[in-house]
């Protein structure tokens, strides 16, 4: 059974309700073993895991991520063995083709920027795959990354404290063209000066100093660095988040006109909805860590499947005044990524969880094509049907 719209969203749940009633009465979890039942699943996403790695790469995507993690170790024994780890990106999985805007939302904390940064190989991947091109670059060395560098660049949150204050505007922009040799040294500046142009920026901020610009006009710079070098992926994380409204507006409106004339492919990470609707093909939405919903844009806000993207959707204003605006407020605070809780991450918070939530993670199934989402709400299969249905080779066949 596929979930097409809300309404038989809406009517699936009230059967899982209706399930979940009798399976309490019948007393069917009150002898559930948590740990024997969590090894029995991780061994199934193991193996699964395990499977899917060995696949080709999808040849039309640009940037192919496989279960990915990065476990930051935050306990250690004498002996340096990793006593407990904060698992800040837990198994994410995801494909991009190019010229395509990818949008990453998620609460404080749920590991956006972690992502954008090991997809980059700023921090090393605890395991997992990164396709850029068709190549696993995850395990790449710092030397064989330093040419795929100039292809793949990041524009930060703060543009104050992205900019060496003691360069010029032209000596920031002209750096990169020179270590990475983009044109001859005769060619530098007049080439510099075409990218400003580009990005909005008159010629004679060439001499200038950033502490001379206003936030926009920095983050102007950020994005004429990343530029400069010709790169194939951008990661934008937060790139408009410390400007006022009517800035952000002009940087995104730069960003998606560079993107049609140059055919960038964006990462770009945001809180805020309203931009990533405006600028995202697809979105992926994380929670503590983990992908609980990905689709496209169209998908994701006309028939949002996860109880956590409802609720954070649900807060994004109407224009239309007509249209009452249903606010789900979540209750809780975010649990530790150190200490997940056990089955659903999200089933402290779920104004929907049910008994099984608090045992058994859901499986990432796709149930409209290129539509995945991690819900019990949905048909799941038994335990190990249900997490071979996470296969990437099924992905493949949805994209
Ligand atoms: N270098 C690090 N060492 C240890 N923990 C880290 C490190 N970097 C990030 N974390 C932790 O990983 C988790 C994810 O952090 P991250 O910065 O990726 O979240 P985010 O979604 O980008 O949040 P925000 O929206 O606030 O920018 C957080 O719990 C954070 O404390
Ligand atoms: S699986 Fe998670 S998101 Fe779905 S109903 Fe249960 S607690 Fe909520
Ligand atoms: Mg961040």
């Amino acid at each position: 059974m596929s979930i097409k719209k809300t309404e038989s969203y809406e009517e699936a749940l009230e059967k899982e309700e209706q399930k979940e009633e009798q399976a309490q009465k019948s007393g069917e979890f009150a002898q559930f073993d948590d740990v024997a039942e969590a090894e029995k699943e991780q061994a199934a996403r193991d193996a699964q895991a395990k499977a899917d790695l060995e696949l080709p790469p999808d040849p039309e995507a640009l940037l192919e991520v496989r279960h990915l993690k990065k476990y930051f170790p935050i306990k250690k024994t004498v002996t340096g063995k990793v006593l407990v780890s904060l698992r800040a990106v837990d198994d994410v999985s995801f494909k991009l083709r190019a010229g395509e805007t990818l949008g990453i939302v998620g609460e404080s904390g749920c590991g956006k920027t972690t992502l954008g940064r090991t997809i980059l190989k700023l921090h090393e991947p605890t395991d997992g795959q990164i396709f850029f091109e068709g190549q696993d670059i995850a395990k790449f060395k710092p030397s064989k990354m330093r040419p795929l560098r100039t292809q793949m660049q990041i524009i930060f949150q703060d543009p104050y404290s992205s900019l060496p204050p003691r360069s010029t505007v032209g000596g920031i922009l002209s750096e990169p063209v020179k270590v990475h040799k983009i044109v001859p040294p005769s060619e530098v500046k007049d080439y510099v000066l075409k990218i400003m142009e580009q990005c909005g920026l008159r010629d004679y901020y060439y001499e200038r100093y950033p502490h001379e610009f206003s936030g926009g006009q920095r983050q102007r710079i950020c994005i004429a660095r990343a530029l400069t070098v010709n790169p194939k992926l951008v990661i934008c994380d937060e790139p408009v988040s410390a400007l006022d409204v009517s800035i952000q507006a002009q940087i995104i409106n730069l960003l998606k006109q560079l993107q049609t004339t140059m055919g960038f492919t964006y990462v770009f990470i945001s809180h805020d909805l309203s931009v990533v609707k405006h600028i995202s093909d697809r979105i992926g939405v994380m929670y503590l860590g983990s992908m609980v919903e990905f689709g496209d844009k169209k998908s994701i806000f006309e028939n949002p499947l996860h109880p956590y993207t409802q609720a954070l959707f649900s807060a994004v204003p109407n224009p239309n005044p007509d249209v009452k605006m249903n606010r789900i407020v979540l209750k809780g605070d975010i649990p530790s990524p150190a200490n997940p809780p056990k089955g659903c991450k999200f089933h402290t918070r779920c104004p929907m969880a049910k008994e099984i939530c608090s045992h058994i993670a859901p499986a990432y199934k796709e149930y409209e094509p290129g539509h995945f989402a991690a819900c019990h709400c949905y048909p799941q299969g038994d335990v190990t049907e249900s997490v071979k249905a996470v296969s990437l080779s099924d992905n493949a066949e949805a994209n």
